[in-house]
C-alpha cells in the first residue's frame, strides 16, 4: 500500500498558495490555523497530508482547500484562454486567486480555443494529465459544432474514413464521428487533439464554424446545471468516467 505522504504545515499551506513560511507562522500564532478544531501554533510540526485533511484543517474558519492531485471541471465561457500568461481573461481567473500560486501548479488538460466554450478540465497531476491526452488513450471528445452553410451530406464519410488530412500535416487524422443534428449543426467526436481541429476540418469541406462548444470527454458529460464560468471538482469515480 502506497505511504500517506506527510509534510511540514507551513510548507504544505505554501503550497497551497496560503502565503509565505513566514505569513504562515504569523497566521497560526494568531490561531489562525486548527487541525480537529485545535489551534495548530507550530507550523513546523510535520502531519500526514490525507484526502480528509480539509474536513479536518481549517484556515481562517475555513476548509482547507483541496490536497493535490485535483481534477477541476470548468464550464468554459467564450473568450477565455487557455494560458498561464497571455493577456486578457483565462481559464484560470475562474478559480479562486491563491489556487494561481499553488504548486505543483494546476494546468488545463488539452486546450479549447479562446471561442470555444464547455467541458474544460483541469489538474495538478501531471500523470493523469499526460494520460489523458495521450494518443493512445482514444479519450473521445464530442464537439457540438453550429455551421454557417448548410452540410453537403459527404461530411461523415470523409470525417470516418481515416485518411481525411489537414493542410500542414503529413499524418491522416483518425476516424472521427458525425451526428448531424440539422442541416447547419452537428455533434463530431475525435479521438484526437490537434490544433483548432474540428474548425480545420469543417473548412476543409468548404465550410466555416460559426459556434463550438465541447459537450463530452470519454464518459463525462458537462453537467446541465453548471453555468459558463463555474466549475466543480471531480470524484475518483467521476475521473475514471474520463477513460470509459
Ligand atoms: N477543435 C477546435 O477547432 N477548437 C477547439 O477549441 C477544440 C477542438
Amino acid at each position: 500500500m502506497a505511504k500517506t505522504p506527510t509534510s511540514r504545515v507551513d510548507k504544505l499551506l505554501s503550497s497551497m498558495g496560503y502565503g509565505s513560511r513566514k505569513e504562515m507562522a504569523r497566521l497560526a500564532m494568531a490561531g489562525g490555523i486548527t487541525l480537529d478544531d485545535a489551534p495548530l501554533s507550530d507550523v513546523s510540526a510535520r502531519i500526514p497530508v490525507t484526502p480528509d485533511l480539509p474536513t479536518r484543517m481549517k484556515i481562517d474558519g475555513a476548509a482547507l482547500d483541496p490536497i493535490a492531485g485535483m481534477v477541476i471541471l470548468l464550464n468554459k465561457p467564450l473568450g477565455m484562454t487557455c494560458s498561464h500568461k497571455e493577456a486578457g481573461p483565462l481559464v484560470y481567473d475562474s478559480l479562486p486567486a491563491r489556487w494561481r500560486r499553488r504548486e505543483p501548479a494546476i494546468s488545463t488538460i488539452g486546450r479549447l480555443d479562446k471561442q470555444t466554450s464547455g467541458l474544460l478540465l483541469m489538474t495538478d497531476d501531471g500523470e493523469l494529465l499526460h494520460r489523458v491526452i495521450s494518443p493512445k488513450r482514444h479519450v473521445q471528445k464530442t464537439y457540438r459544432a453550429k455551421l454557417a452553410r448548410p452540410l453537403s451530406g459527404k461530411e461523415g464519410v470523409i470525417f470516418a474514413s481515416g485518411h481525411m488530412m489537414l493542410d500542414g500535416e503529413d499524418k491522416p487524422l483518425a476516424p472521427a464521428a458525425l451526428q448531424v443534428i440539422t442541416e447547419t449543426e452537428a455533434l463530431l467526436t475525435v479521438t484526437e487533439g490537434r490544433y483548432h481541429q474540428v474548425r480545420r476540418m469543417f473548412a476543409a469541406t468548404g465550410n466555416h464554424v460559426k459556434d463550438l462548444h465541447r459537450e463530452r470527454m470519454g464518459g463525462l458529460t458537462l453537467p446541465a446545471d453548471l453555468a459558463p464560468g463555474q466549475w466543480k471538482l471531480l470524484n475518483a469515480d467521476e475521473i475514471a468516467l474520463i477513460f470509459q
